[in-house]
Formats: C-alpha cells, sequence, structure tokens
C-alpha cells in the first residue's frame, strides 16, 4: 500500500464517518470548483493538529513554512530548511486520511534553478509523502517542469512571504491598475503551465473576483476576498496561538491560549499544592504484597533493588 492510500473506513471509531469516504485529490478540486463548493483549506504542521484537521473535513492540508513563524519562533519565513519541512510533512502525512496534503517548498529550495526545484519537490513526494507542493511567485518554467515530472503543483501570487525583503514588508500586492493587470496574466500563466489550484493572499477582493472567474483552476484566497474559490488561513491563527496582533483577515475561531494557559497554571498550582496526582490517579500494590513489603526488613529491600 502506498504512503497516500488508505483503504476507505480504514480510520479508527473516532473519525467522523463522512469524513473518511472520499479522498481529496489535485483533479476533485477542480470538481469542486465547477459545481461551485467551497473549497475549504487550512495550515497545519504536526501529526494530533492534522489529525484534527482532517476529521473535521477540511479539504486542503497546507504544511505551510509559516511553521518557521507559528511552530519554530523565526521572525519569518526565509530560514525553514528542507529537513524540517520534511520533517513536518512526515507527521503531517502520518495523520491525514482524506484531505489533499500540500508542502510548501521553502525559500532557496527552488530559487536557484528549475532543476533544483524539481528535485527538491520529488524529496517532498518521495519522503514525507506530499500529494502536491505549493510554490509562490510566477514561475511558469518550474510549474511546467514540476507538472513534467507528476507533481502536482500549487501556485501562491500576490503577497508571497517569502519575497518579504523585495517587498519591504508583507503589503497588500496588485493595488494599481498595472500591477493587478499583471497579476492577473500571471496567473494565467502560472494556470497554463499546469498547475491544479493557485493561492491568491494579500490581494484586493476585485482582482481575486477577476482572477477566479477567468481560470478553470480554482483559487484559494488568504486575504483575497470572498469570490475565491477556497479560502486559506494558518492554524495558529484562528486559534489565537500567534504573539502578534492578527491580520485583518484572519477570524479567531476560538482562543486556545488562553485555554492552554489556565490549564497548565491549574495544573502548576496542583502540583504546587499536592492537589495532584490523587489516590485515584495512583498506583496500588495489591493488599499482600503491601503487606510484605511494609514488613520487609531494609537489606531485603535494598537486595530487590538491585534485581
Ligand atoms: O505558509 C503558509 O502558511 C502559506 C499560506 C498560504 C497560509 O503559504
Amino acid at each position: 500500500m502506498s504512503i497516500t492510500s488508505f483503504p476507505a473506513g480504514g480510520r479508527d471509531a473516532a473519525a467522523p464517518t463522512s469524513v473518511l469516504t472520499t479522498k481529496v485529490t489535485m483533479p476533485a478540486l477542480s470538481g469542486m470548483k465547477r459545481q461551485g463548493k467551497p473549497i475549504t483549506a487550512l495550515t497545519a504542521y504536526d501529526y494530533a493538529t492534522s489529525r484534527l484537521v482532517d476529521e473535521a473535513g477540511i479539504d486542503m492540508i497546507l504544511v505551510g513554512d509559516s511553521l518557521a513563524m507559528v511552530v519554530l519562533g523565526h521572525d519569518n519565513t526565509l530560514a525553514v530548511t528542507v529537513d524540517e519541512m520534511l520533517h513536518h510533512t512526515r507527521a503531517v502525512r502520518r495523520a491525514v486520511r482524506r484531505a489533499l496534503v500540500v508542502a510548501d517548498m521553502p525559500f532557496g529550495s527552488y530559487h536557484g534553478s528549475v532543476n533544483e526545484g524539481v528535485a527538491n519537490a520529488i524529496r517532498f513526494v518521495k519522503e514525507a509523502g506530499a500529494e502536491a507542493v505549493k510554490i509562490e511567485g510566477p514561475r511558469v518554467d518550474l510549474v511546467r517542469a514540476l507538472t513534467a515530472a507528476e507533481i502536482p503543483v500549487v501556485g501562491h501570487l500576490g503577497l508571497t512571504p517569502q519575497s518579504v525583503h523585495r517587498m519591504g514588508g508583507y503589503r497588500v500586492q496588485a493595488k494599481t491598475t498595472e500591477t493587478a493587470l499583471q497579476l492577473l496574466a500571471d496567473a494565467e500563466a502560472v494556470a497554463d503551465a499546469g498547475a491544479g489550484a493557485i493561492v491568491l493572499e494579500g490581494v484586493p477582493r476585485e482582482i481575486a473576483a477577476r482572477i477566479t472567474a477567468a481560470l478553470d483552476i480554482p483559487t484559494i484566497g488568504i486575504g483575497a476576498g470572498p469570490e475565491c474559490d477556497g479560502q486559506i488561513l494558518v492554524f495558529h491563527d484562528i486559534l489565537n496561538m500567534t504573539f502578534a496582533p492578527h491580520a485583518k483577515f484572519v477570524r479567531q475561531y476560538a482562543d486556545v491560549s488562553a485555554v492552554i494557559r489556565e490549564a497548565v497554571e491549574q495544573y502548576r498550582e496542583d502540583v504546587e499544592h499536592h492537589a495532584f496526582p490523587s489516590d485515584e490517579e495512583s498506583y496500588h500494590l495489591s493488599a499482600a504484597v503491601r503487606d510484605a513489603v511494609e514488613t520487609a526488613d531494609t537489606p531485603a529491600l535494598a537486595g530487590i533493588r538491585q534485581v
């Protein structure tokens, strides 16, 4: 059995059955676009959270290079390495049964040459079980080469975080007529080169809508308005697990930081006040062994310890 194929219903009883039946593939995303069914996507970076995201029925899980910031604590996405991304992609792969698993190619892994990009993308598929890779920018030659190498590609246009130094910060892109039309042309070129979907990040709603209408492949928006074929957000953002102010486009669905803080503080207090563990949370000797241990003399105990 390949790492990316799963028997229907192969997940344990805890998973909702509706989520188990249909594996999401890259062609299936285009099918969803044709049917007008919104595509749901989230980032995830480890086994536990990916499993929860998958079981909640999210269609696409991106092992985003945003992990550099939200998991590894870097200031931007540039430092994360191929090996680190592979490590996290493997963990996600082990958790996910239904969603499409997309690995983000990190900065430097495809910027030197097309050959280098293809070689690194093959590692994500072969060594980590990714079903597609995401690359930033209108790298038409690379999209074509990856497609020829049987690797589905998700493009990423607009605010591309790996270009932070060129952009001079994280700024909304394509706000002028010229740059908006350039974005439309780039999206068409990336789609023509074989991309299966395009993430549009940090662009005006109007141009995202125009691109979405122009392309046969789905657009997945993040800060790109509601007309995109799908939406993606960073897992840590929707749960308030980041330590910075949220961007305008983030909607917070729960305050997991508060839940974690409260639970951890309670645990600390319980330990400090001898309230944890309780007798029920302790293991016990049988009455006979307890009596034998209590009446045994010290040398015999020492002998037991050495065994
Ligand atoms: O790395 C990332 O999280 C992304 C976004 C599209 C959310 O690229």
